[in-house]
């Protein structure tokens, strides 16, 4: 005869507060960067991300998020050898590449590289310090080569091999467009990637953490961390930019039809990418150098429309409900000037953060403490199994 099934007599617990999204919580101490939304400015091992953008290059930056001080000419010159030894694109990783189809989305390609990369580094089990900085500069020095060749294979064009007399910022575009853009791109091009390298325990920097935490590698580290950064509340933002003003169209009345996108989109409570933030509420500190960049490739390029259309929504977003834009917004338009596909400009981000993941995996591993939080059950309470009237086999 079957027994009944017993109850539980437990009281539900009391909820405890709960900080949804980690909202507020401060999760470990960081030397990295530091973003002050009170200030509203940012860091990087202590300079103001603004006086990096006007007086260093990315090559700089990368050096001195990794090693917590900028580069004398020495320490530059043997960074820059040895990034430069690095960029030709690894001949199983463009296999890979070319067996995934063009129509696939280039975050999936890139997540796929990196894998690719880590699977065929015989140093990938080795977490040293001087292992993990030579697999963060061969992810900095390789990310170009992958982002480049994968925006010109779904243009049908030939691979380009990198200029070793070239820096960073000009070889990127010069193996995406084939020849050596004009300083005033390849400058604008370099503040980007400065002010996307590092922004503290955001979604995808604290992702590298959690995964790091578990001691698991440096590559599976970037690769949950690209895949953290393709959602559309992340990285996947400066794309929807774009899409917002294709949408709303460019050229005469672009700023009337922009006022009346906002009022459909915000009516339906959808939510306008490129603005807010979860730690800035007063505006995104990177913003401004980065509009000046915007400002200035809109004069080379002499596209006073697109201007006019991204302050048009700007203006309306702010009259109707003050959120103001974050470094997306800007750095949407200007990647689109500078001849990128859309599709392209999340994986532009991840060739600059990967500098800050590395660096926080690097420092997740100097004091590490396993991540993993505790959750509230909110499910069905405690309940059983019918207990079995079958003979229990093999028993
Ligand atoms: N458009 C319209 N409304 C927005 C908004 C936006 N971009 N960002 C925030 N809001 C509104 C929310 O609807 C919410 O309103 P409610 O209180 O009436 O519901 C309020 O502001 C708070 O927003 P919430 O999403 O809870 O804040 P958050 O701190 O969790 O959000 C973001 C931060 C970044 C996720 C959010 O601003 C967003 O989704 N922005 C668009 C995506 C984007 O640009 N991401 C890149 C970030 S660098």
């Amino acid at each position: 005869m079957n027994q009944p099934t017993p109850t539980t007599t437990a009281q539900p617990a009391a909820v405890p507060e709960i900080h949804r999204g980690l909202a507020g919580v401060v999760a470990d101490s960081t030397a990295v960067s530091r973003v002050n939304p009170d200030s509203n400015s940012l860091l990087y091992r202590g300079y103001p991300v603004q006086e990096l953008a006007a007086q260093k290059s990315f090559e700089e930056v990368a050096y001195l998020l990794w090693h917590g001080e900028l580069p004398d000419e020495a320490q530059l010159a043997g960074f820059e050898v040895a990034e430069r030894a690095l960029r030709r694109l690894d001949h199983s990783v463009r296999r890979v590449i070319d067996e995934i189809p063009t129509s696939a989305d280039p975050m999936d390609v890139l997540r796929t590289a990196v894998s690719v990369i880590g699977a065929n580094d015989l140093s990938t089990p080795d977490s040293s310090v001087e292992a993990n900085l030579t697999k963060s500069l061969r992810l900095f020095a390789q990310l170009p080569a992958i982002v480049s060749y994968d925006q010109r294979r779904r243009h049908g064009l030939e691979l380009v091999e990198p200029r070793d007399d070239l820096g960073y910022s000009a070889n990127f575009l010069y193996m995406t467009f084939g020849e050596v853009q004009e300083l005033a791109v390849v400058d604008a091009f370099d503040v980007s990637m400065i002010m996307y390298a590092e922004h503290s325990f955001n979604a995808s920097t604290f992702t590298a953490r959690v995964i790091t935490s578990t001691l698991s590698d440096l590559y599976s580290a970037v690769t949950g961390a690209v895949g953290a950064l393709k959602g559309p509340l992340h990285g996947g933002a400066n794309e929807a930019v774009m899409h917002i003003f294709t949408e709303i169209g460019l050229g005469e009345g672009a700023a009337e039809r922009a006022e009346r996108w906002l009022d459909d989109n915000l009516s339906h409570k959808r939510k306008v990418m490129g603005f807010g933030h979860r730690v800035y509420k007063h505006g995104d500190s990177r913003v401004p150098t980065m509009h000046a960049a915007l400002v200035t490739l809109v004069e080379h390029f002499n596209r006073p429309d697109l201007l006019e259309l991204y302050e048009a929504l700007a203006a309306g977003m702010d009259a109707r409900t003050g959120i103001q834009p974050n470094l997306d917004y800007p750095s949407g338009p200007a990647y689109h000037l500078m001849g990128f596909d859309t599709a392209t400009f999340t994986p532009l981000f991840v060739a600059a953060r990967v500098t800050g993941w590395t660096a926080h995996t690097m420092e997740q591993l100097a004091a590490n403490a396993l991540i993993r939080p505790l959750s509230f059950y909110n499910g069905t309470p405690e309940r059983h199994l019918e207990p079995s009237t079958e003979p229990i086999l093999g028993g």
